[in-house]
C-alpha cells in the first residue's frame, strides 16, 4: 500500500480527501441550523413606530399593575418576600409575577438554538440578516453553542464575541464555515475589572471589553453567568442613569437586544426591583420570559430562582426600533 501511494501520490490525496469528507458528513455536529428563510414582515417605518408606541402603552399599564401589587403585598418593596413560604395567608405571587414580559416585540419572535437548555427567544433576528457591522456578544458558553450557531446561520455578517472562563472554546455546534465569524476569550464578566497576575480567573466589565474590541454598540447581547449578571449590569447601566456621565452626553444605552438568565439567589426584592427599573430607565423592555423549569425540576421544594428574559431597547437607534 505504502509503495502504491508513493508511486501515485494523487491516490493518497484523493483517499485523504474522501476520508475527511466522510467524517465531516457523518459528524453529529454537521447539522447546520436552517437559516436565511424569509420570515421578515413587510412593514414600513411608520408602521414600526406605531407598533412600538402601542407596545409602550401596554407596558405602561403593566407597570401600574406592578405598583399596585407591591402596595397590596408590601406595601413597600422592602417588605416583599420573593418567594413567600407555604404558610397562611399564602399571598398568591412569586417574584416573577412582578416582572411580566409585557412588551410586544414589533417583529417576529423565534427561539434560536436548542429546545431545553441553550436556546433563546429573540425578537426580529431577520433585522440582522443583512446588517453590516453586526456585533453580538455571548457570555457563558458552557461548551453549548446551538444558539450561536443558529445566529450565524441566520445572518450574513454578524460576528460573535464569546466569553467564558470555565471552558476553552465555543461548543462543537458551530460549523467550520462559520468559525471565522467567532472570537472566543476565556474571561469572565463582572461589575469590576480584575485581571491582574494574581487573579485566578480574569474578569472584565462589559465596558472594558467593548473598548478593547473597539465597539460602541452591541446588536445582540446574551448573558448567562450564574448571578454575576446583577453586578455586571448595575455597573454597565450606571453612566446612562440620571447623574451618570453618558446621561449628561445624551448617549443611548449601547445594546439593541438583551437575552439574559437571571439567578436571584440571595437578592432582596428591593434590590431586584431597583436593578430592573434601571434597565427600564435606559430603554430595555422585556418581551419574553420563561422560568427555568429544568432547574426547578431538580430543585424541588426549593424556590424558582432562575428565569430567562429577552428585552429590546426602545431608546436610541438600533436594528429593532428603526429601519437602519
Ligand atoms: C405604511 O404602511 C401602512 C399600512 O401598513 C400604510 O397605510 C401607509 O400608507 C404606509 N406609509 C408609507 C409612508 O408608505
Amino acid at each position: 500500500m505504502a509503495g502504491l501511494f508513493q508511486r501515485h501520490p494523487r491516490y493518497a490525496v484523493l483517499l485523504a480527501f474522501l476520508l475527511v469528507s466522510t467524517f465531516y458528513i457523518l459528524s453529529p455536529y454537521n447539522t447546520r441550523p436552517v437559516g436565511l428563510g424569509s420570515l421578515s414582515i413587510n412593514m414600513n417605518s411608520t408602521e414600526l413606530q406605531s407598533r412600538l408606541i402601542r407596545a409602550e402603552h401596554i407596558y405602561d399599564r403593566t407597570k401600574q399593575q406592578r405598583n399596585q401589587l407591591i402596595k397590596k403585598f408590601g406595601p413597600t418593596p422592602d417588605k416583599i418576600t420573593n418567594f413567600p413560604p407555604d404558610v397562611e395567608p399564602w399571598p398568591p405571587y412569586t417574584l416573577w409575577d412582578y416582572l411580566p414580559a409585557a412588551f410586544n416585540c414589533p417583529h417576529e419572535v423565534e427561539r434560536h438554538g436548542a429546545l431545553g437548555d441553550g436556546g433563546k427567544w429573540i425578537c426580529g433576528l431577520t433585522r440582522l440578516r443583512e446588517k453590516k457591522n453586526c456585533v453580538i456578544y455571548s457570555f457563558g458558553i458552557n461548551y453549548e453553542s446551538s444558539f450561536e450557531a443558529a445566529i450565524l446561520a441566520n445572518t450574513k455578517h454578524c460576528e460573535i464575541w464569546g466569553y467564558d472562563f470555565s471552558v476553552k472554546s465555543f461548543g462543537p455546534e458551530i460549523p467550520w464555515a462559520d468559525q471565522s465569524r467567532t472570537h472566543f476569550f476565556p474571561y469572565g464578566l463582572a461589575g469590576k475589572d480584575s485581571h491582574g497576575p494574581d487573579d485566578k480567573n480574569p474578569m472584565y466589565t462589559l465596558e472594558s471589553l467593548m473598548r478593547m474590541n473597539g465597539h460602541t454598540h452591541i446588536d445582540l447581547l446574551k448573558i448567562d453567568i450564574e448571578s454575576w449578571e446583577f453586578d455586571t449590569l448595575e455597573t454597565f447601566v450606571k453612566p446612562y442613569l440620571e447623574g451618570g456621565s453618558k446621561h449628561a452626553e445624551g448617549s443611548a444605552f449601547p445594546v439593541g437586544q438583551l437575552s439574559i438568565e437571571l439567578h436571584v439567589w440571595g437578592r432582596s426584592f428591593e434590590y431586584l426591583l431597583k436593578w430592573w427599573e434601571n434597565l427600564e430607565y435606559v430603554g430595555l423592555r422585556p418581551f419574553w420570559t420563561e422560568p427555568n423549569l429544568v432547574y426547578q425540576n431538580y430543585n424541588r421544594g426549593g424556590s424558582a430562582d432562575l428565569a430567562e428574559y429577552s428585552f429590546i431597547n426602545i431608546k436610541g437607534v438600533n436594528a429593532y426600533n428603526r429601519d437602519l
